[in-house]
C-alpha cells in the first residue's frame, strides 16, 4: 500500500483541491482587486489531459478520495464538461466550487459527466448588497445557476463570507432562503487572503458572533456526526418551538483552526503543488509533467513537496500568516 501524500506532522492528504483558471467573472472584495488579476497565459495553464494525468495518480497511487475543481471561476473553463467527464474514470468523488454564473447552462451537462456536487459562494440574497460586495450585478445569474444544480441532481452547498457592516445584518435571510431550499449553508471566518491586504483580525466577523446572530432566530444544536477533517462544523437548527428545519455550517479557519487535522492538498492552475492554503512555497508538477517526466519522478515530486507541509498558519489572528497569492489566485 502507498502510504500516499504524508507530511511530517502525520497528516495524509486525501482531498485534492485543483485550481483551473485565476480568472473570474466577479471581483468580490475579499478576494479579487476591482481591477483585476494580470492574466496567466493560456499555455501556462494544466490542460484537460494534464489534469486527467495528475488526477489519475493522485486517485491511482497516492489514494486522493475527493477531487473538488476550482478558481477563480472553474466555470470560465470553457473545457470544464471534458475535464470532468475525463476525471471520472478515476475513483474519486468530483466537485466544483462556484459562483454559479453560468451554471444553468452547463449542470445537466457536468452531472452527466460524472460531477457529484456543487459549493457556491453566495454571500446575499440582497440585490444590492450582492453587488456592493461582488462589485457585479450578477445575483438574479447567480440564483438560475443554483436552481439548475439542484434540478440536474447535484447536491448543493452554500459558501457565505460575513463580512461587517455588509452583509452581517443579513446573515438570518440567508439562512432562512438556503433552509427553505435545502442548501447547506456554511459561513466562513473571513481569512487574510484579499489581494489588498485589508484584512483585520480585529473587525472580522467571526465564528462565536456568527453563532451568536443565528442564535437570535434559531436554536442551533452541535450535530454529532464526526467532523473527519471537513472544515465545517455543523449545526442542526430548528425554530424556537424546536420544529427541525436543516444544518448550518461554520468554518473557524481563524479562531478555530482546524489545521491540526488537515486532509488538503492544492494544484494551482499552473500545475504547483500548494501543500497549504497559507504557504507560498510551491513546486511546480507540469513543468517536469510537460518535460517528459514519468510517473514515478511525478509520484516522488508530489510526494515530497506535501512531506514540507507547514504545521498551520500561524496561530492567532495577528501571528496568521498572510501569503503572497491572494485566495482566487489559490484556489479557494
Ligand atoms: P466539502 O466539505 O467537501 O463540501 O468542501 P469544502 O468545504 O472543503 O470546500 P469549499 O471549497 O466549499 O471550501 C469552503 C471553505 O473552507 C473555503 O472557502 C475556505 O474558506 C475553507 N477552506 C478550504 N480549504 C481550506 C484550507 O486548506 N485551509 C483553511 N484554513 N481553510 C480552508
Ligand atoms: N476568506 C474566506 N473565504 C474566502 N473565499 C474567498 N476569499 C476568501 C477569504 N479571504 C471563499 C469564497 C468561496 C471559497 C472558494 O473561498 O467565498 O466560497
Ligand atoms: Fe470570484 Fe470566488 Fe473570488 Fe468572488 S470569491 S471574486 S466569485 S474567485
Amino acid at each position: 500500500d502507498d502510504p500516499g501524500l504524508v507530511d511530517r506532522f502525520a497528516r495524509r492528504a486525501v482531498d485534492l483541491r485543483v485550481s483551473l483558471t485565476e480568472r473570474c467573472n466577479l471581483r468580490c472584495t475579499y478576494c479579487m482587486p476591482a481591477e483585476g488579476l494580470p492574466v496567466i497565459p493560456s499555455d501556462a495553464l494544466m490542460t484537460a489531459e494534464e489534469i486527467d494525468r495528475l488526477v489519475g495518480l493522485a486517485a491511482g497511487t497516492l489514494g486522493v478520495r475527493k477531487v473538488r475543481f476550482t478558481g477563480g471561476e472553474p466555470l470560465l473553463r470553457a473545457d470544464l464538461v471534458d475535464i470532468v467527464r475525463r476525471c471520472s474514470a478515476h475513483d474519486v468523488e468530483l466537485s466544483i466550487t462556484t459562483n454559479a454564473i453560468g451554471l444553468a447552462n452547463r449542470a445537466q451537462a457536468l452531472a452527466d459527466a460524472g460531477l457529484r456536487r456543487v459549493n457556491v459562494s453566495l454571500d446575499t440574497v440582497d440585490p444590492d448588497v450582492f453587488a456592493e460586495v461582488t462589485r457585479r450585478p450578477f445575483l438574479d445569474r447567480v440564483l438560475e445557476g443554483i436552481a439548475a444544480a439542484a434540478d440536474a441532481g447535484l447536491g448543493v452547498k452554500v459558501n457565505a463570507v460575513l463580512l461587517r457592516g455588509v452583509n452581517d445584518h443579513l446573515a438570518v435571510d440567508l439562512l432562512a432562503w438556503c433552509l427553505e431550499r435545502g442548501h447547506e449553508l456554511r459561513f466562513i471566518e473571513q481569512m487574510p487572503l484579499d489581494p489588498g491586504h485589508a484584512w483585520d483580525g480585529a473587525t472580522m466577523v467571526t465564528a462565536e458572533e456568527t453563532r451568536a446572530l443565528l442564535g437570535e432566530h434559531y436554536r442551533l444544536e452541535p450535530d454529532e456526526a464526526p467532523r473527519d477533517g471537513a472544515p465545517a462544523e455543523r449545526y442542526r437548527v430548528s425554530t424556537p418551538a424546536g420544529e427541525p428545519l436543516g444544518t448550518v455550517g461554520v468554518i473557524a479557519s481563524i479562531t478555530e483552526s482546524f489545521c491540526a487535522d488537515c486532509t488538503r492538498t492544492r494544484l494551482t492552475a499552473e500545475g504547483h503543488v500548494r501543500s497549504c492554503l497559507f504557504s507560498d512555497d510551491e513546486v511546480d508538477l507540469l513543468g517536469p509533467l510537460r518535460a517528459g517526466a514519468d510517473d514515478d519522478v511525478l509520484l516522488d515530486t508530489w510526494r515530497q513537496a506535501m512531506w514540507a507541509k507547514p504545521r498551520d498558519h500561524g496561530d492567532d489572528a495577528d501571528g496568521i500568516v498572510h501569503p503572497a497569492r491572494g485566495m482566487s489566485a489559490i484556489g479557494g
